[in-house]
């Protein structure tokens, strides 16, 4: 199902008179950055961590058929690695569109590398949201995850960017990497069977 969020995220003043914002990206945020920024830090947050249990009806599926992307859920003690950005609060207006199935900014701290930290926004699918899918085996994320196809391309194509982003940032993610073990079963399978 679809719930645009875009109003509910207008709502959201809270940077808008900053001259600059931190957003950090745990997902298709890390890999595709369709959007001007002033610096880009790898980066993590506490107390998160990333799943597969978003539904994707408008980018990586479809209504008939949706993808899985990611979302945050709360998990004590837990790290999620990403990319923070420095953006301009003019970039909300693409952000809120770019993410307007479900996602809310949440303001959240954000810490570097270097142990240094900021205040800064993530956007965040809560289970509230009438695009969630929820928990279900990394074997059958991975099979719907194969399906799945929309107006921004595969779903395997989100799945696989963002294994590749994190293996570049020297970041694990055992849930994000088991899918995707699945998913390249699964297309091993398929071969054989051609
Ligand atoms: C994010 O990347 O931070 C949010 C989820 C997504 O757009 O994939």
């Amino acid at each position: 199902m679809s719930d645009n969020t875009i109003s509910r995220n207008k709502a959201m003043t809270k940077f808008d008179q900053h001259d600059s914002v931190w957003l950090f990206g745990y997902g298709s945020l890390i890999f595709k950055a369709d959007f001007p920024f002033i610096e880009r830090r790898p980066a993590h947050i506490v107390g998160w961590s990333r799943r597969f249990w978003q539904g994707s009806h408008d980018h990586r599926g479809t209504v008939q058929a949706p993808g899985r992307v990611v979302t945050l859920i709360q998990d004590e003690g837990a790290t999620c690695a990403g990319m923070a950005y420095l953006i301009t609060p003019e970039v909300f207006d693409h952000l809120d569109y770019r993410e307007k199935n479900g996602y809310l900014r949440l303001s959240t701290d954000i810490i570097f590398e270097d142990h240094s930290s900021a205040e800064g926004l993530i956007y965040i699918a809560t289970e509230e949201n009438a695009a969630f899918l929820g928990p279900a085996p990394e074997r059958d994320i991975a099979r719907q995850i194969a399906k799945a196809e929309g107006p921004s391309g595969r779903n395997a194509d989100y799945l696989l960017g963002l294994a590749v982003a994190l293996r570049e940032l020297g970041k694990e993610d055992a849930h994000v990497f088991e899918i995707e073990r699945h998913l390249q079963l699964l297309n091993a399978i398929n071969q054989d069977a051609e």
